[in-house]
């Protein structure tokens, strides 16, 4: 098979190391792909918001399969245009990305189908979300409705912070994407991402994993797109799991299929484990970036038998088998991340750093300039580990860390305290 991948970043990356491993694939393409994707495909200058330039190429290199890494593609539409035109696709339509497009969308879907989320109700001006505030109080969370690069939710500890976010989103701080807010109550408990691979009707569950969202050690600091992950959840357990399939997956996958607009893809689900049990945060419509790293770390099987089942609607016969490792990734990411990010700072050390058992360098944000490797991006490297246990993965990755020189990087120092936390009390 030829296959198509589109993205760009360590997600991507993890994704092209997979793939390329599998005796059914002939050539492996990736637009645009990054240094380390390189190694195992040939990266295109396409853009993926040109649909018809994405159909054209597939046309022309005969391409029996797309496999759409980012959301921001999915959302505006180019899985319908592959179909339409007869190219075979990884990822959901435009129609069923608005579980990740639209909070509002998603909202809505959950109360009609009695999927367990944060109560919450959607508005489209200040004065009556405003309102709203007043009426519930803080602590609360504010979300724009649309696709807002992770940047778009405010959990307010005051009714200020809440006022304040409100005000932002509908004066245009995310554009199109703040044009409705999402307010909803402030769920308490311990987080978890949990995937599904989807063909429509079947979903098959395919891991689960714990990110570290904000900058700084001990949970500080602004958000970013994940500074770390691990794999698997211990939070996640068999019966946790088999209520979060029946309760959220299961009724989302009918619900989505009602409404005429199957999901087809990776369904990521945000998960808030709560007292009362599993709540959903929120659907993503791609795997996680870094989460997939750990998950591919920890895949037993051929990726392209599965992401093949899952567009030919085969799901139901099919199952994902998992090392019992456990597997860590670090983000090492350019100073000034989250914000702006330096670039073009020279990176030094990572093939000794990827030498060692068991431990595997995946480019995000990297770039080639002549000979050197720089930095290209926030996020530049993701430092992974697979290990008997978390803390031996911690351990491995942070080793490797320690061969890297690049000045011009920083990482957090405790991605995967909870779970080695855990793993010293038993
Ligand atoms: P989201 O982009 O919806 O995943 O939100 C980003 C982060 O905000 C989540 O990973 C949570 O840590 C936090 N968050 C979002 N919604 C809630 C909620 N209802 N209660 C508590 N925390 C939330
Ligand atoms: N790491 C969180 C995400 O991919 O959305």
């Amino acid at each position: 098979m030829n296959v198509l991948l589109i993205g760009s970043g360590g997600r991507e990356h993890a994704l092209a190391w997979k793939l390329a491993a599998s005796p059914m694939l002939d050539r492996l393409f990736a637009a645009p792909g990054n240094p380390g994707i390189a190694q195992h495909a040939v990266c295109v200058a396409l853009d993926a918001g040109d649909n018809n330039a994405v159909v054209a190429f597939c046309k022309d290199k005969e391409i029996d399969l797309v496999v759409v890494g980012p959301e921001a593609p999915l959302v505006a539409g180019l899985a319908d245009a592959l179909n339409a035109a007869g190219i075979r696709t990884f990822g959901p339509s435009a129609a069923a990305a608005r579980l990740e497009g639209s909070k509002g969308f998603t909202k809505d879907m959950c109360a009609r189908y009695g999927i367990p989320t944060a109560a919450g109700q959607r508005f489209n001006n200040a004065v009556k979300a405003k309102a709203y505030l007043r009426q519930v109080g803080a602590p609360v969370v504010v979300k724009a409705d649309g696709l807002a690069a992770g940047k778009g939710v405010t959990v307010a500890e005051t009714l200020e912070q809440a006022m304040a976010a409100v005000e932002e989103c509908f004066e245009g701080a995310f554009g199109e994407a703040g044009a409705e807010v999402v307010i909803e109550e402030k769920l308490v408990g311990e987080e978890a991402s949990f995937f599904c691979i989807c063909d429509g009707t079947t979903a098959v569950p395919f891991g689960t994993a714990q990110d570290h969202k904000a900058v700084g050690e001990g949970d500080t600091g602004p958000n970013t797109g994940g500074m770390g992950a691990y794999s698997p959840a211990p939070v996640m357990t068999e019966e946790t799991t088999a209520r979060v399939m029946r309760e959220i997956v299961e009724p989302t996958l009918k619900g989505m299929a009602e409404m005429g607009s199957p999901f087809t893809g990776v369904l990521f689900v945000g998960l808030m484990i709560t007292a009362e049990g599993p709540k959903l945060i929120e659907f993503n419509v791609r795997f996680g970036d870094p989460e997939c790293q750990v998950l591919m770390m920890r895949l037993k099987d051929d990726l392209l038998v599965l992401l093949n089942a899952a567009v030919d609607g085969q799901l139901s016969h099919v199952s994902a088998r998992w090392r019992d490792e456990a597997a860590l990734t670090v983000v090492m990411a350019a100073k000034g991340y989250p914000g702006t990010p330096e670039k073009g700072t020279e990176i030094k050390g990572v093939e000794e750093a990827g030498a060692a058992e068991g431990v595997r360098i995946i480019h995000a944000g990297t770039a080639l300039d002549g000979e050197r490797l720089v930095a290209s991006g926030g996020r530049v490297l993701n430092v992974t580990a697979l290990a008997s246990t978390v803390t031996d993965a911690r351990d491995a990755a942070y080793a490797a860390v320690d061969l890297i020189d690049w000045p011009g990087g920083f990482c957090r120092r405790d991605i995967g305290w909870r779970a080695v936390a855990r793993e010293k009390r038993v």
